[in-house]
């Protein structure tokens, strides 16, 4: 294919990025933004693959591209909704592995023909390219275990953590100016590998040191470095398309990354240092007697629902546990037909991942325009009759503003209690995420609806 044509089909290529960006930022748009995506992606794989930049053995490329293509399709097929945050954890790892082996490739290729100052700048491209991709597949491999639980969600804090952070960087500062000065002569790779060890265990530190409540940031986060990572495998390769496309990955997710910590009321740089979601050593934690809490069964939930005018419906994790979301717009539809105001109060960080609960309700074909941000919502709920909190927990932990102590302190949360009678769904008193427990259960106007959230809520839907 000659290179006219590979550069028409990459400019329209980056185009239908950019529309497929901002086609995903609506529910209403999400689908057609995903079709131009696989557009995009399947102009730029032929167009790379048939391009000039590839002559060498196409049986491989393509034995490649079809077991490639075979185990993402088998992983897509089984994934599990739940394990959608999981699933993505792992494939910026692979992005990050795939820019360290390009790396080191591009490092040890005998072909490269630069010199001069093109040389000092490729052999920066490939240290910056190779630091980035190291520190996202190890961050990403355990933010992986942290949200698959197989790893605690707790911070892991090492004593004297800031002063290792900052030692590790300027001993990668020193490595890569060793790196730049010995790789004319064909020498480096000792820098370079040393240099990989200290930016894979960064990585490794770096998420282990955030707290489970900390974690959405994390994510976008590294699907930021995951986009950077691309980006420096572009420069690596000279490919302009891969540059653009890790640039655009790369500045969405940090500006997700910013609208997560704004919604936890973090600031970003604390939450990269770490330390955050230790595990609370005042009231909040599990063992405090809290009192009794007052349980209701689903008949009396079916009539409290019925002789409410104003209802909020507040799903969180547990309802994707539970994959409740469709029962759950069946009574939505019963409470409507009955003249009731049912509207849907989402918080940012509800689930395990970014637009979890959007992504959930809208497959169940819930109207958009019933489901709200909190910050849209949260000063009507002393106007709401009944709340119903389904498989949520920290998002409406009142103790985030009134125990500085928390692991959660300062995040925002729903409200909720301000309202008349809060019903919340779970099958046990077991915590959320953030493993702190929950004053809301406690109080007087709420009543606990224990099971199965699916279960409990095929039963409501029968009475209704
Ligand atoms: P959580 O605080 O994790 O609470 C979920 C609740 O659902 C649990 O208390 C659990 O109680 C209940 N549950 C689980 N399965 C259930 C089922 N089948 N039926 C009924 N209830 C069930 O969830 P949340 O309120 O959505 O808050 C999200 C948390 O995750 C925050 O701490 C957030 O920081 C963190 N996080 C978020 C993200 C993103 S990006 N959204 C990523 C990583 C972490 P039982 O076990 O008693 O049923």
């Amino acid at each position: 294919m000659p290179i006219g044509i590979v550069t028409v089909a990459y400019i329209g290529a980056t185009i239908l990025f950019i529309l497929a960006l901002s086609g995903l930022s609506n529910p209403e748009t999400a689908r057609n933004g995903n079709l131009y995506a696989i557009v995009g992606m399947t102009i730029a794989l032929l167009a790379t693959i048939f391009g000039p930049a590839v002559t060498a053995n196409y049986g491989v490329l393509i034995g490649a591209v079809a077991i490639g293509g075979a185990i993402g399709l088998v992983l897509a097929r089984r994934v599990q909704m739940t394990q959608m945050p999981e699933l993505v954890a792992i494939l910026h790892s692979l992005v990050g592995m795939a820019a360290v082996f390009v790396g080191f490739a591009s490092f040890a290729d005998p072909n490269a023909h630069f010199v001069g100052v093109e040389k000092t700048i490729h052999d920066i491209e490939i240290y910056i390219g190779i630091l980035i991709g190291a520190v996202t597949f190890s961050g990403s491999v355990i933010a992986f275990g942290k949200l698959s639980g197989k790893i605690t969600g707790n911070a892991m804090i090492l004593p004297a953590r800031h002063w290792l952070n900052l030692g590790l960087l300027l001993i990668t500062i020193w490595l890569g100016m060793q790196f730049v000065q010995q790789a004319p002569a064909g020498n480096g790779m000792v820098p370079l590998l040393i240099m990989t060890g200290i930016a894979l265990l960064f990585g490794v530190h770096m998420v282990m040191a955030i707290g489970g409540a900390d974690m959405p940031v994390v994510i976008s986060m590294l699907n930021s470095y995951s986009g950077w990572a691309a980006s420096a495998t572009g420069f690596m390769l000279s490919n302009d398309l891969l540059i653009v496309t890790g640039a655009l990955v790369g500045s969405s997710g940090a500006i997700l990354s910013y609208i997560m910590c704004r919604a936890m009321n973090r600031k970003f740089l604390s939450v990269i240092a770490g330390g955050f979601g230790t595990t609370s050593s005042s009231g909040s934690g599990g063992e405090v007697d809290q009192g009794e809490v007052i349980a209701i069964d689903t008949t009396e939930t079916a009539e409290l629902l019925k002789n409410a005018k104003e209802v909020m419906i507040i799903p969180g994790y547990g309802m994707a546990v539970a994959q409740a979301q469709h029962t759950v717009h069946e009574i939505t539809k019963k409470l409507r037909d009955k003249g009731i105001n049912v509207r849907f109060g989402i918080h940012p960080v509800a689930g395990r991942m970014p637009g979890h609960m959007n992504v959930l309700l809208a497959e169940a074909k819930v109207p958009y325009d019933i489901v709200f941000e909190m910050d849209e919502i949260n000063e009507d709920f002393p106007d709401v009759d009944v709340s119903i909190v389904i498989g949520a927990n920290d998002i409406v932990n009142p103790s985030a503003l009134t125990d500085p102590d928390s692991p959660i302190a300062g995040m925002p949360v729903l409200e909720c209690w301000k309202g008349d009678t809060t019903i919340v769904l779970k099958r046990s008193m077991a915590t959320g995420y953030a493993g702190v427990q929950n004053p809301l259960f406690f109080l007087d106007n709420t009543r606990m609806l224990f099971g199965d959230a699916k279960e409990t809520l095929d039963k409501v839907l029968a009475e209704l």
